[in-house]
């Protein structure tokens, strides 16, 4: 039974190893003026990038550049944006991790006013953008946030009333995504596991999420098969080329993913913690994913009614364990051991690390959205996740 859905569009996908090499002629599209922003890992001072530079100037691009070290805040975007305002740029390119790539989406969509980001960005700000901007390329160099697919930046501002919004519009895609899986060989094991953990609970918490259509299933089920293949892998041999592409296909699905179909109660919680204190979005999925999925597989246990989640559970834990002819409920609680597993084997940090301490907790909570997660849960049930991993 097919039912009703809406799915927004993506970027044009140019995807393998090698493709970096396409992308001049990809800027030569919208013109001869481009804004490169890149981040703190320094692509620039890589073989690879030296490289795409020297060719960028031979061909007579004028190459203006603009750096990121961490999660942009809307005061880190209006300074590029300020900066560049009445450069004549043509088009922004980022190239980085998920905190690189939402700079030069957010820089893209503000570039052309210069107004301030943050009167734009969701609950924070009354205004609402035209969606008119700049064109855009993205081209990841970590397996995570798959925001070289998604229709939003995420912008943050650490403090009191700290805060880790979005800045959205379906005008956002990227007009371009270009994945070239030797781009990450160069991350170490601790990003590689992070940036993994990200993308998989972006494809689980999609898969699992009440909006969830046929089509977002189909993408999410050979996401989490790349998954469930090849992170161990990637994480064990940084230079295992296959392994390093099927993630690099899985980050970049997650994010087509929970565009269209919304994210769980794990990114409830990065939101909330996102603003609170600076913690690696990855290792947050990551480490709460564990204790989240337990709880959510708890609750389905017990609620009967819910069957479809309980099914999906079966369905994802079956990639990942290899016993067979077994119950969805057993496969669904055999997964979240797993996972639980896998959080140990890649060495995922404790909130703890990060200064998060259990009196905390409440406040955590007080900020977390179940998003579209496939259950209810209580707030003792979301306390006991977050206390699980402090
Ligand atoms: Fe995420």
């Amino acid at each position: 039974m097919v039912e009703s859905f809406k799915f927004s569009r993506v970027p044009q996908i140019i995807f393998g190893p090698g493709k970096l090499k396409e992308l001049p002629s990809v800027i030569r599209k919208y013109g001869s003026s481009v804004l490169i922003i890149t981040g703190a890992r320094s692509f620039e001072s890589t073989a690879r990038g030296k490289g795409l530079f020297r060719e960028l100037e031979s061909k007579q691009f004028a190459i203006h550049r603009a750096r990121i070290q961490n999660e942009p805040s809307p005061a880190d975007i209006d300074k590029i944006t300020g900066n560049y305002l009445k450069k004549n740029i043509d088009v922004v390119v980022a190239i980085g991790g998920g905190s690189v790539m939402d700079t030069g989406k957010a820089v893209s969509a503000m570039i052309l006013s210069g107004e301030g980001v943050k009167d734009y960005l969701e609950g924070v700000g009354t205004k609402v953008h035209s969606g008119i901007k700049l064109p855009f390329i993205a081209v990841p160099t970590t397996s995570g946030t798959g925001s070289e697919t998604t229709n939003n930046a995420v912008i943050s501002e650490i403090g009191e009333k700290g805060f880790k919004k979005s800045l959205r519009h379906d005008n956002f895609i990227p007009d371009y995504a270009i994945v070239d899986p030797e781009l990450t060989l160069s991350c170490d094991p601790e990003i590689t596991a992070a940036s993994g953990m990200d993308a998989f609970s972006q494809l689980l918490e999609s898969y699992l999420s009440d909006k969830a259509s046929i089509f977002t299933d189909s993408l999410a089920v050979e996401g989490l098969r790349c998954i469930s293949m090849c992170l161990l892998k990637a994480y064990k041999d940084g230079n295992y080329i296959e392994a390093r592409t099927g993630m690099a296909y899985a980050a970049m699905v997650s994010g087509i993913t929970l565009s269209n179909a919304g994210l769980g109660v794990v990114h409830g919680f990065a939101s909330a913690l996102g603003g609170y204190t600076e913690i690696p979005h990855g290792i947050v999925c990551g480490t709460l994913m564990g204790s989240a999925n337990r709880k959510n597989v708890d609750v389905l246990c017990k609620e009967h009614k819910i069957k479809n989640a309980l099914i999906k559970y079966g369905i994802a834990g079956k990639m990942f364990i290899d016993n067979k002819g077994k119950s969805d409920e057993y496969y669904a609680r055999a997964f979240a051991d797993h996972i639980e597993e896998l959080i140990t084997i890649l060495k995922l940090p404790r909130l703890g690390d990060f200064g998060i301490k259990t009196e905390h907790a409440d406040k955590i909570v007080d900020s977390t959205s179940l998003k579209n997660n496939p259950v209810s849960l209580s707030r003792a049930d979301l306390l006991e996740i977050i206390l699980n991993r402090i």
